[in-house]
């Protein structure tokens, strides 16, 4: 009640901060966010305030109790009602407590693929009072070692399909006292233990609340691994209040409670997790779970289904307007995307090509303090500034030197914040309501992604390693990631840029774009690589053509490698900095390789070119 009528007097103010700008083209937007954002506010206080602590377990157990019967999961042929995935958690909790002896504060690797099981397991985890951290599947030996180390897990939980990778490592794992169970019913291999026997032999009874009476709100429930652009993956530490925080922005796109929602992202990362899934619970809603992301059978799927929201990132949407046009493009019922990474170009194929869907992009790091939502679908951006979002949070745009990598600092040693409209660094101060809890047992990195002294002696912001720029109405836009340029002659490129400008051509299906060193030359040359839409030639006077017209000489790629797939990591990331290691010696690729000569053609790149450029008798 005391919340209700906090909300009409918050909504009611909102109200009248928002009615002078009534003639804006965005009024009744800003308006519905305000009132969203005051509801989120006062939903996390309250959960905040509760004692005992309130996580989003209990957010799962109280859908249980309203509507048991309703549709949780779905995956492949089977479904799973509310009510069922409780009780499947509840025996994978009393099979990993009586055979693991698991314990509150435990932490546990998950090393599995989207299943069912994965949710049941993270569920029981938390009935425990134990920790989950979220292991990338795609990862294989020293990596895996060093995420499942990173986080001082004991035990590892891994997929039936996955043996083979565990058995790799299990030297290792059994050398550091790690027990290790796999989802089978038998093992017999020495060291790892079979699971899935024991949680069909175990009780579905509820477990006690006891069991996790130590928690709080501050404690951590995940580690989920971010993939930065160099070096060994981090275990971003999310806590029970942060994995709240991140499940409100389904709220924030009005996602409805009979609204179905598609997950193909991977569950290890946050969008899939924590945007998708988590956000799914807090509106007790239905996921149909993919095993992975297929553009052939995406819209099927959504038919079957009865899809009302799909979650993306931009690569998902441009496999999507690749696959060849169909005549029942725009029949489905999809309704709303929820996602990150969406270019203005794939944006408005998108659009014209499905019909007429709702985008919800949003901004925002998986260790980040701050995002932004665009909740107004003006295509291209990120985010948009909102007068409540600014008064609860301070962040800043910085001026940035992209050579030096280090932002600009005034006479007084302090950092400048760019005018409207130029691009910087996005920061975001750390404060109680805006924290920043760093990555497991890496005090180095945690200490690296902080900016002291930023506007004052003392103060703390995260370093988003983001340029941002926002414009007069308060749209914010996606400028460029730092590590996603590189200098040549003097100039700085845009690596996405460069790929935008590919992707143009018609016989480009996929282009990725990195510097790469040459000897005795400063800074990186520009190397594409790129797959070619099926049955199509490249097209080398088109290219030089296209490339000539569209980008200065700087920016222009002088090597092509041509691929028949563009390496992605698990969340469809490029991989810049492996295929900038590997150059362009045709010695060394197998890959067809292409040379842009004298700046008037591409010529099929010859050890003799290549040696000459590394002999320095052609000057690049
Ligand atoms: C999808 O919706 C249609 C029409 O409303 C209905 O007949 C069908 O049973 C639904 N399918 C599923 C899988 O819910």
């Amino acid at each position: 009640m005391i919340t209700y009528i906090l909300y009409t007097a918050l909504a009611g103010l909102a109200l009248l901060v928002l009615l002078p700008r009534l003639k804006t083209r965005y009024f009744f937007q800003d308006l519905s966010f305000a009132i969203s954002s005051i509801k989120i506010a006062i939903s996390l206080y309250t959960i905040k305030k509760r004692k005992p602590c309130y996580s989003m377990l209990d957010g799962f157990l109280d859908k249980v109790a309203k509507h048991p019967h309703k549709k949780f999961i779905i995956f492949e042929e089977s479904s799973y009602t509310y009510s069922q995935a409780d009780k499947e958690s509840n025996k994978v909790a009393r099979a990993l407590s009586t055979h693991a002896g698991l314990k509150e504060g435990d932490t546990v690797a998950l090393f599995l693929g989207n299943e069912p099981h994965f949710v049941w397991l993270w569920l029981a985890l938390t009935k425990l009072g134990c920790i989950s951290s979220l292991l990338n599947c795609n990862i294989r030996s020293k990596s895996l070692v060093h995420c499942f180390s990173c986080c001082d897990a004991k035990f590892l939980v891994a997929g039936a399909d996955l043996k083979q990778a565990v058995e790799e490592v299990l030297p290792t794992l059994t050398e550091q006292g790690v027990r290790v169970f796999i989802l089978s019913e038998h093992c017999e291999v020495e060291g790892i233990e079979s699971l899935s026997d024991k949680v069909q032999q175990a009780s579905d009874q509820p477990l006690s609340p006891q069991l996790r009476a130590n928690v709080n709100i501050k404690s951590p429930a995940l580690y989920i691994y971010t993939s930065g652009t160099t070096g060994l993956p981090k275990a971003a530490i999310i806590n029970h209040e942060r994995l709240w925080r991140s499940t409100f922005l389904q709220s924030i796109a009005a996602v409805r409670s009979d609204d179905v929602l598609f997950v193909c992202l991977p569950l290890y990362h946050t969008s899939g997790f924590v945007m998708g899934l988590c956000g799914a619970i807090e509106r007790g809603i239905t996921v149909v779970l993919k095993r992975k992301f297929s553009a052939s059978n995406f819209w099927n799927d959504c038919r079957k289904y009865n899809v009302t929201v799909i979650q993306y990132i931009g690569e998902i949407m441009r496999y999507l307007c690749n696959t060849p046009k169909r005549d029942n493009d725009k029949d489905h019922k999809v309704r709303l995307a929820l996602g990150n990474g969406l270019r203005s170009d794939t944006w408005e194929d998108f659009l014209q090509r499905f019909g007429d869907i709702c985008i919800c992009e949003c901004y925002g790091a998986t260790e980040g303090n701050l995002g932004f939502v665009n909740y107004c679908g003006k295509v291209g951006a990120i985010g948009k500034e909102h007068f409540l979002h600014k008064m609860g949070n301070k962040y800043a745009l910085i001026k940035y030197d992209t050579e030096k990598e280090e932002p600009v600092k005034n006479s007084k040693g302090f950092c400048i914040e760019v005018p409207k409209g130029e691009t910087g660094l996005f920061v975001g101060k750390i404060e109680e309501r805006a924290p920043f809890s760093g990555y497991a047992k890496n005090h180095q990195q945690t200490e690296k992604k902080k900016l002291r002294d930023v506007f004052v002696k003392g103060d703390l912001y995260f370093n988003s390693g983001d340029l941002l720029k926002i414009d007069k109405e308060g749209f914010v836009f996606f400028q460029d990631r730092i590590g996603d340029t590189f200098r040549w002659k003097g100039e700085n490129v845009a690596t996405t840029e460069v790929a935008d400008h590919l992707l143009m051509l018609d016989f480009v299906e996929e282009a990725n774009v990195y510097g790469v060193k040459v000897p005795g030359h400063e800074g990186r040359v520009g190397m594409a690589a790129v797959k070619l839409k099926e049955n199509m030639d490249f097209d080398t006077k088109a290219v030089y053509q296209h490339v000539k017209n569209y980008l200065p000489s700087y920016a222009r790629p002088r090597f092509v490698r041509l691929q028949d797939a563009v390496v992605v990591t698990g969340t469809f990331k490029q991989m810049k900095v492996k295929l900038g290691q590997e150059g362009f010696d045709p010695d060394a690729i197998s890959d067809p390789l292409f040379y842009l000569e004298d700046n008037n053609n591409y010529v099929p790149m010859t050890q003799q070119i290549f040696n000459s450029i590394t002999d320095g008798k052609i000057r690049l």
